[in-house]
């Protein structure tokens, strides 16, 4: 059942929960590799890559079970330190237990992860730091190995704030021989999320969510019992999702200071909100829909970068519902190279939308049409449902296995949210 039908042109009304953080879940998971004796993960999403991720260290040896909404994991006699070609090609984040592996027991071995859709997508920044962590990395016929008796604590400089290359540093150095400092690091909450779960190990880091991050590396870490931040990417596309159908509704269990950069952006363009401690409300503009669809003719430049930055995950979603609005925008995305594959799809459902480069000019304001559309990354996914949201008529989503990735029930979320979405197959429209 590899496609979404879309009955578009409804409002939309309720409230959505949200999941916790696929982007979270992942290095923590890694992270769980380092712990001797058993760690109970709460809550963890029912996704795709969190299914694969559990793949991936049962494979390894580790030990996962599942008991109602805890995930139980134990990894203290691992039978291969090998992260095998055959998951690590459907899930470049599997490149993650690199670190954890060579930190605890002295070697990882990992495929090389290929491109995806959005960009070759390098992992040199990893690399990089576990070498300077005094790890032998050589690459060979196709995966990295990484060997250290006992890792050494040392200053990593970053060029670029990668996510990846952070967590997979701040991991090993949690249990290096010394005192580590990572400089340039990303900022992400799910920076802060891991390195509180490597905390709640035993572990000893400062400074995460800061640029500057100090781990003093310990002799062990233990298993423990951690819930993951909420999805403040999933809390965002359900915003713009309500948003892109002029609808209000409210998103609860998220944290509305994680995506304030997307709130400040909106705001701008006369949204309004209801920020409680843990859900966002949306409020009918000042005037009400009709005004706020009448008032437009605004032109603003929005730019991807690295957190407290407007993210590039939301890229694609916002795009959405810009095409909506009366107005020119543009948008320039700086983070990957290859991030506007959902633009051709978008056209298809009758937006205006020019590629100039990394620059995206929304001409908004018109009319979206149904159509069969394709997905072909997680976030260009999540755009074409809000779009189709919006087209009148029914649309067809092929291929929504990339969705499923990043997206927990998410047919059945929006069809409580009063949504037409069904999962199907058969002819397309
Ligand atoms: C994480 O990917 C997220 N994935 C991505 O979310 C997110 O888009 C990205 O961070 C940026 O916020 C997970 O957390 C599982 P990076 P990651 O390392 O770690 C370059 C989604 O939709 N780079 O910050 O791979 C890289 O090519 C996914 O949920 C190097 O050059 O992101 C890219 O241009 C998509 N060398 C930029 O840095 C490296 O060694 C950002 O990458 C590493 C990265």
């Amino acid at each position: 059942m590899d496609k979404l039908l879309v009955e578009g042109g409804r409002s939309l009304s309720g409230k959505v929960h949200i999941s916790v953080s696929k982007n979270s879940s992942l290095p923590i998971m890694a992270a769980t590799l380092l712990g001797e004796g058993k760690t109970v993960l709460k809550d963890l999403p029912v996704l795709r890559d969190i299914q694969t991720f559990k793949q991936l260290l049962t494979n390894l040896g580790g030990v996962i079970e599942t008991k109602g909404r805890e995930t139980l994991m134990e990894s203290s006699s691992l039978k291969t330190f090998f992260a095998v070609y055959d998951i690590v090609k459907t899930m470049r984040a599997s490149i993650l237990v690199l670190g954890p592996l060579v930190a605890r027991y002295g070697m990882g071995k990992v495929s090389l992860p290929g491109g995806c859709a959005i960009g070759t997508r390098p992992i040199d920044l990893h690399l990089e730091g576990l070498e300077k962590l005094g790890a032998r990395v050589s690459l060979e016929a196709g995966h990295v190995l990484a060997k250290a008796s006992r890792l050494r604590g040392n200053r990593i400089a970053l060029p670029f704030p990668s996510v990846g290359a952070t967590e997979n540093v701040m991991m090993a150095s949690s249990l290096a021989h010394g005192e580590s400092v990572i400089e340039n690091a990303a900022r992400e909450p799910e920076i802060v999320d891991l390195a509180d779960f490597i905390n709640a190990m035993g572990g000893k880091i400062e400074g995460a969510g800061t640029s500057t991050i100090s781990i003093q590396g310990v002799e062990t870490l233990t298993g423990c019992s951690y819930r993951p931040i909420p999805d403040r990417i999933e809390a965002a596309t359900y915003l713009l999702a309500a948003l892109t159908c002029r609808s209000s509704i409210e998103v609860a269990g998220c944290i509305p200071d994680h995506i304030l950069s997307l709130l400040e952006i909106l705001e701008g363009l006369g949204c309004r909100f209801d920020r409680g401690e843990n859900s966002i409300r949306i409020q009918k503009p000042v005037g009400g829909w009709e005004h706020f669809d009448s008032a437009h003719g605004v032109s603003k430049i929005i730019e991807t970068g690295p957190y407290p930055s407007f993210p590039t995950d939301i890229q694609a979603q916002l795009m959405a519902f810009l095409t909506s609005i009366k107005g020119r925008f543009s948008i320039v995305e700086t983070i990957f190279e290859n991030r506007f594959m959902h633009v051709a799809e978008l056209r298809r459902l009758g937006a205006h939308i020019t590629l100039r480069g990394n620059r995206a000019v929304i001409e908004g304001g018109g009319e979206l049409w149904a159509a069969p559309v394709m997905c072909t990354d997680l976030r260009a996914s999540a755009a074409l449902v809000l779009a189709a949201l919006r087209a009148k008529g029914r649309s067809d989503i092929l291929r929504v296995y990339h969705l499923d990735r990043g997206y927990e029930r998410i047919e059945e979320k929006l069809r409580g949210l009063g949504a037409s979405v069904e999962r199907g197959e058969g002819p397309t429209v």
